[in-house]
């Protein structure tokens, strides 16, 4: 049920970590990709939550070469460089937060927070404080700390033991409440939208419950925005709609038109907590790609494009509902923005193969979980031609 290509056969060079579709991509050009072959893939993945300006996008090309005019790629973090500490003050002024960590990747960003929080953690409640929690459905990255805070049993259980002092519970707030003992609990760790764990929409009662419970406690709240954060959910950072800020906040995935990068972004009495020796990274907030992802920042903070994900997003919710009502193959259908989930009866890797077929480009989010991902620059009519070549795939 795979496309017919003249790829050559795929290498055995590669680390055999990934199940990776047959075609090999050569070309990008707005919401579509282009294979070897000349055919074109409507792109409702977006390289997972990371190609929000889509493909050959002017101003990001533009960027990326202004980025190398002055010959720095990358100097290190023992010198000063300016577009760092330029997007640091931007993410500062836009948020919650006071100090800023730039890391290369989602997974690096959580490992620095949880290295962060118990840093902090020790300072005000000593060495017992140092637990992190995590939630049922969780996916926080797949490095040793972050595995530990994963909720995927099959990406667990081959690297046992895992690392210590962190833990998964139910997204209850009895089972939470009877958790966070303030004494050993140094933070929670939240995805406002669980992204890889089937695009759960947490509820906002729940998540103000919870900041309230760490609030009190004295435990930090980190949020997980990596896959939600920068425009997907149609505003900024999807904390923006629930009325809180946390202590702490992770991001990564598009910050950087898909060159890589994260971040962290914390309080300033988390923040101050670091010392320098504490916490590096050779390549983190290189002037290169800091430049590139200071126009990341200005187009995807853009109100005009949040209304649009916000707009256009609120309607491919409404055709996949009626999608859903229609098909007795689609059990549920869940999301926001531009971020959504679809609970099927067939195996979904079946459908996301009958989809690359019709030359769309899904992905999942679990067995039974299609996940629509598409750049935040998708316009109506090719979200409407994605959710038509959809349902021929749901059959
Ligand atoms: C919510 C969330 N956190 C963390 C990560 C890990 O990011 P990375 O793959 O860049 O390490 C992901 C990746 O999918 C994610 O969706």
């Amino acid at each position: 049920m795979t496309p017919a290509t003249s790829a050559p056969p795929a290498s055995d060079a590669l680390l055999g970590v990934y199940r990776r579709a047959p075609m090999e991509f050569v070309r990008g050009a707005g919401v579509e990709l282009f294979d070897a072959d000349g055919r074109a893939y409507l792109d409702f993945v977006a390289g997972i939550a990371v190609n929000a300006l889509g493909y050959s996008d002017a101003g990001l090309e533009r960027a990326m070469r202004e980025a190398i005019d002055g010959g720095l790629v990358h100097v290190s973090n023992l010198y000063r460089t300016a577009p760092g500490e330029r997007l640091a003050e931007k993410l500062i002024e836009r948020t919650f937060a006071d100090r800023v960590f730039f890391c290369n990747s989602g997974a690096e960003a959580n490992e620095g927070a949880f290295k962060m929080v118990r840093r902090w953690a020790r300072t005000t409640g000593g060495t017992a404080k140092h637990e992190i929690i995590a939630l049922r459905g969780a996916f926080h990255g797949r490095l040793f700390g972050t595995l530990a805070a994963t909720d995927r049993p099959s990406y667990r259980a081959p690297f046992r033991p895992l690392a210590g002092g962190i833990s998964i519970i139910e997204r209850d707030l009895g089972e939470i409440d009877a958790a966070l003992n303030a004494e050993t609990v140094a933070a929670v760790i939240v995805e406002p939208v669980q992204g890889e764990g089937g695009v759960r929409v947490l509820d906002g009662e729940f998540l103000r419950a919870l900041r309230e419970m760490t609030r009190t406690r004295g435990i930090a709240l980190i949020l997980d925005e990596i896959q939600c954060g920068y425009g997907r959910t149609g505003t900024f950072f999807a904390h923006e709609q629930l009325g809180f800020t946390p202590d702490v906040l992770t991001v990564a995935k598009p910050m950087a038109g898909g060159l890589p990068m994260g971040a962290i972004l914390a309080t300033q009495a988390i923040g101050q907590t670091l010392q320098p020796g504490d916490h590096g990274t050779t390549f983190g907030g290189g002037p290169f790609v800091s430049s590139v992802a200071l126009h990341v920042f200005d187009r995807l903070s853009d109100p005009g494009l949040l209304a649009s994900v916000s707009i256009n997003g609120a309607w491919l919710g409404e055709a996949l509902q009626q999608l859903a009502a229609a098909s007795p193959k689609i059990r549920a259908v869940r999301g926001i923005g531009y971020m959504w989930g679809i609970d099927v009866v067939d195996p979904a890797k079946d459908i996301v193969a009958r989809a690359l077929d019709l030359g769309l480009l899904i992905c999942s989010a679990g067995d039974h979980t299609l996940r629509l991902l598409p750049p935040l620059v998708m316009e109506r009519a090719e979200l409407e031609r994605g959710v038509k070549l959809l349902s021929e795939a749901v059959g």
